[in-house]
């Protein structure tokens, strides 16, 4: 059988990137058969543009604010990134809202981590929010981008448990932990085309997910 070349994808990030390094690490070890075409940061002092200048990757900085409104933005964006090959744009702590445009044009190309078990907790804060109300756990999800911000298609999730004596940064840190896991392990099943989108249903080798993707337990970590 021939074999597969790696799949091209960019990252977009806007902070410290460690969603971009866990990636660049799974390539580096083999154990991703993906090629990141280039890192773009909506900000210019974000630390994942460092990690990617060590990993020798093409990296750019288009800032939201130098631009008169998201549709430009998002216009100067997908003119920036044409140059680069795609299958898929792989956000990592980005933040930036994508409008219509920018997603007409990558359709069902685009997918997000959220540090939540969506549907629950979209947007800020969400580790806050699950001490708060007193949930057993917490993780984080990895999801198709559509018009709707952390609602789109959910491809996996990775359930964490909220200890006792959880603060907001130690549930943080454990979510992440979660993160470095599950989106190399995503784009794993992408770069082997076992993940297919057909009418907003997410199927895994042709068989329907359930509805919050597949779901995955981190006991120990
Ligand atoms: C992660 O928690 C991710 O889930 C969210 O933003 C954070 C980015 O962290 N979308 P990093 O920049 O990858 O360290």
């Amino acid at each position: 059988m021939a074999k597969r070349e790696p799949l091209p994808i960019i990252v977009f990030i806007s902070g410290n990137g460690s969603n971009l390094q866990a990636i660049i690490d799974a390539i580096d070890s083999l154990s991703l058969p993906a090629k990141i075409t280039a890192v773009i940061s909506s900000k210019a002092n974000a630390y994942g543009l460092e990690r990617g200048q060590r990993a020798n990757l093409h990296t750019g900085v288009l800032c939201a604010q130098d631009f008169a409104n998201r549709h430009e933005y998002d216009q100067a964006l997908c003119k920036y990134i044409e140059q680069f090959p795609c299958a898929y744009i792989v956000l990592a702590g980005f933040m930036h809202v994508l409008g219509s445009c920018f997603l007409q044009k990558y359709p069902n190309r685009i997918i997000n981590i959220h540090p939540s078990l969506l549907p629950l907790y979209p947007g800020l804060n969400t580790h806050a929010g699950a001490i708060k109300n007193g949930d057993l756990e917490h993780g984080c999800t990895v999801h198709f981008v559509n018009e709707n911000v952390d609602a789109g298609p959910i491809i996996a999730q990775t359930s964490v448990k909220i200890r006792a004596e959880d603060t907001t940064s130690t549930l943080q840190q454990r979510v992440h932990k979660a993160e470095y896991f599950l989106y190399p392990t995503v784009l794993n099943w992408l770069a082997n085309e076992r993940i297919q989108l057909r009418e907003d249903h997410v199927l895994m080798d042709n068989i329907p997910m359930p509805q919050r993707g597949l779901r995955f337990v981190l006991n120990v970590i």
